[in-house]
């Protein structure tokens, strides 16, 4: 018989190994809406209904139905859907996750015990630190947190607690293995501290910051070392509280400190976020950008935030993030801002004095800038186009050079010259084609809608679900460029998907061999060349459909009799007509350039 413990940590690698949205497909046949990441919605297997009230949280692996009740985790559904007990159940989902019952690798079982472990000790800790906070020993604490304008209630929620100088015996003490323990994070600097417990995405608590009371004490802040479970570059502070309202909002507001997180989500702001003592990170990035679209970074006022705000700005820019940049006066921190503003003053002060990153960057460059030299704005103009030359949206690229060109006040047209020059010279992009029949005119940039077509078309020979999403925008019309229309063509002869990326080569190089150079060049994308992702461009020609649906929508309104005697009406559909600037990226699919764009 195998010990609980290996029973236990079995268990839960099979969970962790089972997506329950994935299991419920496969055995209930229920067809998802998603209404946010992880956020699902089918109709319930388990009663009759047509409307989705079954609900499927991926990231917490549980279902519920609010229209029966049913309600569990991966287990439970199993053991429902197919009446089975539960052995009978893990041993299905272990296999089907590739887990041999009864012999998981040591370092499994290890890796397991030890995070459990963690888990244990961080938890005891703490209680112990809150304890404290309580007892006497705390009271000076609880007197400085009073004077800064922390609530008791605002204390609990962020597990605020106070460090005893022995914690460590005591924790001990209290039957915590001592290797445990050690293996939790803590350092000798912890004690006589106020706690802060840190908590990832999910809630479960991974570390802690702790304060010195002396304001002139040194380190202001320590942390938990590295742990398996603790990684600065990762976490963002507050993450767990915020994210139930940026679920809905999209919007996260970043912070430097944890005091700041704790005076704002206090103030009603409660998409407040923080990284502690690094700047964002590329692995913060890519774990916000599931959650909001919209970020707001509120940096302190003093020279290591502004560096900080450079380089956090500098790595959202090609992400197509929405970003406004606050930068508070020098020596104020956003906890010392909402000690006496609440949550609507903040959108009043992110109104008047948020900025774009364009212009962010420009301010930065002109602070560092010797303005008494001739030159200098378009010196700074030319430094910020140099940054800017991540994002490729040309409608964008279009605003930024205007953006550039107000901050600096240097002239526009010179600028949106520079912007174009730049983006030719841009190696790897398949406009810019200069292998097979390239000739002068071909070094004209293609459209982003023609390059959006070619990304997607070069996913048949990698995404699964590519053939069914070309299909979809062929239908719909916003893949239309006749040389791409061409290359589904062949691809399709192919039959199999994903289509083998050689045989494609191989095909096309046969059929129409004039296509092999576009094609290639969106098959082999060079690593971190500057062609939009397979996602990015689906994104696009969605948002391209979209648009012209929106387009129809109003010319069918603009001829319907009702609406031609009305004249208020009438005039309003016009003027939204006339704001759409069709001239600018979609309307040179069909022009003779952009055919031109594609070599031939
Ligand atoms: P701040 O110095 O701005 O701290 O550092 P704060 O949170 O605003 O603290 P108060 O208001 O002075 O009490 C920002 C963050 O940088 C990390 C912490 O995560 C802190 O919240 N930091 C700072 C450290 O890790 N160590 C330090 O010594 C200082
Ligand atoms: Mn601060």
């Amino acid at each position: 018989m195998q010990p609980s413990a290996d029973r236990q940590a079995e268990k839960q690698l099979v969970k962790a190994r089972s997506r329950i949205d994935e299991v419920v497909r496969e055995l209930a046949g229920c067809e998802y809406e998603s209404r946010g990441p992880g956020d699902l919605w089918a109709c319930c297997p388990f009663h009759t209904e047509d409307t989705p009230s079954f609900h499927v949280r991926v990231e917490h692996a549980m279902y519920k139905c609010f229209g029966c009740g049913e309600a569990g985790d991966v287990f439970s559904f199993v053991q429902k859907i197919r009446g089975i007990g539960f052995r009978e159940a893990l041993e299905f989902l272990a296999d089907r996750c590739g887990v041999t019952l009864g012999s998981m690798s040591e370092e499994d079982k290890k890796r397991q015990s030890e995070l459990r472990d963690l888990r244990e000790v961080l938890n005891r800790a703490s209680e112990l630190f809150a304890q404290t906070l309580r007892s006497s020993q705390g009271a000076e604490a609880v007197t400085y947190l009073k004077k800064r304008g922390f609530e008791g209630q605002t204390a609990k929620h962020f597990d605020v607690g106070f460090v005893p100088d022995d914690f460590q015996t005591r924790l001990r003490e209290s039957g915590l293995a001592s290797a445990a323990i050690d293996r939790a994070g803590f350092t000798n600097l912890f004690g006589g501290r106020i706690s802060f417990g840190i908590r990832d995405a999910n809630g479960a608590l991974v570390g802690f910051g702790a304060r010195t009371l002396d304001p002139e004490g040194k380190p202001k802040y320590v942390n938990t070392r590295e742990t398996s479970a603790f990684n600065k570059r990762r976490l963002l502070y507050g993450l767990d509280k915020a994210a139930r309202v940026v679920a809905r909002s999209r919007r996260l507001v970043i912070m430097e400190g944890y005091t700041d997180v704790l005076m704002a989500h206090q103030s009603g702001l409660e998409e407040a976020v923080a990284t502690m003592g690094t700047s964002l990170t590329e692995d913060h990035v890519r774990s916000l950008k599931g959650r909001a679209s919209n970020l707001i970074f509120v940096f302190d006022g003093d020279s290591a935030g502004m560096t900080a705000a450079e380089r956090a700005v500098n790595l959202t820019l090609r992400e197509g993030l929405e970003v406004r940049v606050l930068c508070l006066p020098d020596g104020i921190d956003p906890g010392d801002w909402f000690g006496d503003h609440d949550a609507a003053g903040f959108e009043e002060l992110l109104t008047q004095h948020g900025m774009s990153t364009v212009s962010f960057l420009c301010h930065r460059a002109i602070e560092r800038t010797d303005r008494a030299q001739p030159g200098w704005r378009e010196q700074v103009a030319q430094e910020v186009l140099e940054i800017c030359r991540a994002v490729i949206d040309p409608v964008r690229r279009e605003t930024i050079a205007e953006e550039i060109s107000k901050a600096c006040s240097v002239d526009r047209n010179l600028l949106r010259k520079q912007v174009q020059v730049q983006t030719e010279a841009v190696p790897g992009r398949v406009s810019n084609s200069s292998g097979g029949g390239s000739r002068g005119a071909s070094l004209r940039p293609a459209s982003a809608r023609v390059r959006s077509q070619f990304v997607v078309l070069a996913g048949l020979a990698r995404v699964a679900e590519a053939s069914a999403t070309v299909d979809r925008f062929v239908r719909l019309g916003v893949l239309n460029h006749p040389d791409a229309l061409q290359l589904v063509e062949i691809a399709r002869t192919l039959g199999e998907s994903p289509v083998d990326t050689m045989e494609w080569l191989e095909a096309t190089r046969e059929q129409a061999s004039r296509l092999m150079p576009s094609l290639e060049k969106a098959l082999f994308q060079e690593p971190g060349s500057v062609i939009p992702s397979y996602e990015t461009a689906v994104e696009h020609l969605e948002t391209l459909a979209e648009d012209d649906l929106l387009k129809q929508t109003r010319r069918a309104a603009l001829s319907r009799p009702d609406i031609e005697t009305d004249v208020a009406a009438l005039q309003a559909i016009q003027d939204s007509l006339r704001e759409d600037h069709p001239a600018t990226s979609d309307g040179d699919t069909t022009s003779p350039d952009a055919t031109k764009a594609v070599p031939t």
